[in-house]
């Protein structure tokens, strides 16, 4: 019975451990997501680091793991395949996850992700 606890577990670690390392590496510098209402400035070393998050996945939705992932802007901006508006989009996965954080570092309120 242990046994099988065991190997369950060391499974399931290496699933997550492949998934760490299958993902390539972030962009290091930041962003700057340009709209009407004031630059965005996005860091991935942030998000990966500080908001602890390891799957490129979390954002890069339609990412399957080949290559790079693309730039929200792609089917966004151009709406392909039905894809809502880059403001709908980001607005719901970035405010969205800020909210339900509990780190008080993740902004919620217009100015402080939209800057001059
Ligand atoms: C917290 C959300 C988030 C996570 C996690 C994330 N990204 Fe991104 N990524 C973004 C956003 C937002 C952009 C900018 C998109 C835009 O402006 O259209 C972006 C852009 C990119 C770009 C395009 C850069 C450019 O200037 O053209 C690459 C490449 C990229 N990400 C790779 C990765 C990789 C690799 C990972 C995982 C190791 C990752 N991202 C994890 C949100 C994220
Ligand atoms: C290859 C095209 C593509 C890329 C790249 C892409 N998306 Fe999407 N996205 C879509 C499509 C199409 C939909 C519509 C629903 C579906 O097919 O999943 C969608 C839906 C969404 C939704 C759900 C919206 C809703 O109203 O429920 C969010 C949030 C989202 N995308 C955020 C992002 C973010 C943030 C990025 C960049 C980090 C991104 N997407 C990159 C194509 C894309
Ligand atoms: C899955 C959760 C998650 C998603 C998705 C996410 N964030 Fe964050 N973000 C965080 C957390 C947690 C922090 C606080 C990190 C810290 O401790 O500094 C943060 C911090 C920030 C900050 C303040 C730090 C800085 O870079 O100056 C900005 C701005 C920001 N996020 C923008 C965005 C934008 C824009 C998007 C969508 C394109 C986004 N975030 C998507 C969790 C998320
Ligand atoms: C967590 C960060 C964040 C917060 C908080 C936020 N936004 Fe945004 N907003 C974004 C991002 C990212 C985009 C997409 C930028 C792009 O076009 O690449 C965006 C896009 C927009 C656009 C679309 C502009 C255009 O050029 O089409 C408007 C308008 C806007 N936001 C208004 C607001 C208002 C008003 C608030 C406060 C109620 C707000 N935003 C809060 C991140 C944020």
């Amino acid at each position: 019975m242990k046994k099988i606890v065991m190997l369950v577990a060391m499974v399931a670690f290496l699933a997550v451990a492949a998934v760490a390392f299958s993902n390539p590496a972030a962009p290091s510098g930041d962003i700057s997501m340009k709209c009407k209402k004031g630059v965005v400035t996005f860091s991935h070393k942030i998000h990966m680091e500080k908001a602890g998050i390891s799957d490129c996945k979390t954002c890069h939705h339609k990412y399957k793991g080949e290559g790079e992932p693309q730039r929200c802007d792609t089917c966004h901006k151009e709406k392909k395949d039905k894809a809502p508006k880059i403001m709908t989009a980001a607005h719901k996965q970035c405010k969205g996850c800020h909210k339900k954080s509990k780190n008080k570092a993740a902004p919620t309120k217009c100015k402080e992700c939209h800057k001059k």
